[in-house]
């Protein structure tokens, strides 16, 4: 059953295999399918409206240190950074009407915007995706916020969460 993890982590959902299978044997097998596998959640993005009034509740409210703001312009967006155990909060703001997050918080408000994972090798994880149908938004590595090569996979083929895929060796995005 292991030798088909991979295709169904990937695929429509678990089998009654999968769910009775021992502990770490998918996993396994899933590394083992995929040179770049993912290590952690790098950091959870969140589309605000006003980024200093997201701090006052982020940073001076619930304590969370800010590790850095940074203004991305090719993304019009005005982001900080604040970690929070092994992973990071990503606040992000508008600059520009365009811009995707605006777009974004006019859609659907404000709230979780991505969910950042990170793997070794960005290029040969959208190469995977690609290879299995999954529909990316960037075909090609860029450089994000903290210049970390970074690419996004489009929602409408990952049920609706948008994915980032983060380069790891570069302090999770930032
Ligand atoms: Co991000």
């Amino acid at each position: 059953m292991s030798r088909k993890s991979s295709k169904k982590i990937a695929g429509t959902g678990f089998s009654r295999a999968d769910e009775t299978a021992g502990k770490g044997q998918p996993a396994a097998a899933a590394q083992k399918a995929q040179s770049s596998p993912t290590a952690r959640v790098a950091h959870i993005g969140i589309a605000v409206r006003d980024l200093n009034e997201a701090l006052r509740l982020y940073h001076e409210a619930l304590g969370l240190p800010l590790h850095g703001r940074e203004s991305v312009e090719s993304d019009g967006v005005n982001v900080a950074f604040l970690p929070a155990g092994d992973t990071e909060l990503e606040l992000l703001e508008a600059t520009v009407p365009e811009s995707p997050v605006a777009r974004f918080i006019e859609k659907r408000g404000e709230g979780i915007h991505h969910i950042a994972l990170e793997v070794d090798d960005v290029a040969e994880t959208l190469r995977i995706l690609r290879d299995r149908g999954y529909r990316l938004i960037d075909e090609e590595p860029r450089i994000g916020a903290g210049g970390v090569r970074v690419a996004f996979v489009h929602p409408r083929s990952t049920s609706g969460v948008l994915i980032e895929l983060c380069e790891k060796g570069g302090n999770g995005g930032l």
